[in-house]
């Protein structure tokens, strides 16, 4: 049995009064590459900001690297659904993805950061373009950079956010090869609408409507994901309680 890395417990979210997670129960692992789907509204983003810290359930317990989620998110990389950064800031991908190792005030950058920053772009692709402004590269290219960013001070859990509602198919394709070479060294968190992906590259899956329902490790091959893809997104439109794969 692989370790526990973060772990929920009947977490209850409200705004409003209006319940948005109800009861979540979700462990996951070192290993773990799991993808979160789930129409919107669901809760997706939310569930990522109560693991991070940022969202105080109602109830529940919750626990990352054993520790609370504020202390525990520092082993914890994060790439929000929407980033807000001016592109036109005169500053390079380079100086973007060293921003991610960030210092105290008045402490310079170490050779160690450079370093760290120069692998994180080598990894995600874009090494070639460390001198670019930030503004001037593709959708595709701006999030592989977010994503290093996101890496340099070495998570042992990533965290993406529909990493690639704007990106094309054939990106889509190197985005997620570089997922999987990041799948060595953290586990990831996937949330995303692209069900083909999905079946491609994800281990384990969990699909979320206020209530989450999780399957686990993936079998049976591409018929049996055909089925799972259909599944969940239509009943769990309906609204309807659905446990395991098998019953779908
Ligand atoms: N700060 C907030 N105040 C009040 N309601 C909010 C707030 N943030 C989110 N909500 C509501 O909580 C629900 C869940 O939102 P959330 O952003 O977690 O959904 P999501 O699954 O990420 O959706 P999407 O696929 O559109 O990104 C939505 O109904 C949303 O309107
Ligand atoms: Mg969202």
């Amino acid at each position: 049995m692989t370790e526990e890395i973060v772990g929920l417990k009947n977490i209850w979210v409200y705004y409003n009064d209006i319940p948005i997670l109800e009861d979540v129960t979700l462990s996951i692992k070192q290993t773990d590459f799991l993808a979160i789907i789930g129409p919107n509204g669901g809760g997706k983003t939310t569930l990522l900001k109560v693991i991070l810290g940022l969202i105080k359930p109602d109830s529940g317990e919750i626990e990352v690297f054993g520790e609370s989620p504020r202390e525990g998110r520092r082993l914890i990389g994060y790439l929000p659904q929407y980033t807000h950064f001016d592109l036109n800031f005169p500053i390079s991908v380079f100086d973007v993805v060293m921003m991610g190792r960030y210092k105290q005030k008045f402490k310079r950058y170490s050779k160690k950061d450079h370093e760290i920053t120069l692998d994180a772009l080598e990894t995600v692709g874009m090494l070639e373009f460390k001198d670019r402004q930030i503004g001037r590269l593709s959708g595709g290219q701006i999030q592989r950079v977010f994503v290093a960013r996101a890496i340099v001070r070495e998570p042992k859990l990533l965290l993406l956010d529909e990493p690639t509602a704007s990106i094309d198919p054939e990106m889509q394709k190197v985005f997620y090869e570089m997922l999987l070479e990041l799948k060595k060294k953290m586990a990831i968190v996937l949330v995303t609408h692209d069900t083909s992906v999905v079946s491609t590259y994800v281990d384990e899956i969990a699909c979320l409507n206020r209530r989450l329902f999780y399957h686990g490790k993936l079998e049976g091959g591409i018929g049996m994901l055909e089925e799972i893809y259909k599944c969940p997104i239509e009943v769990l439109a309906h609204g309807t309680p659905h446990r395991v794969l098998k019953t779908h």
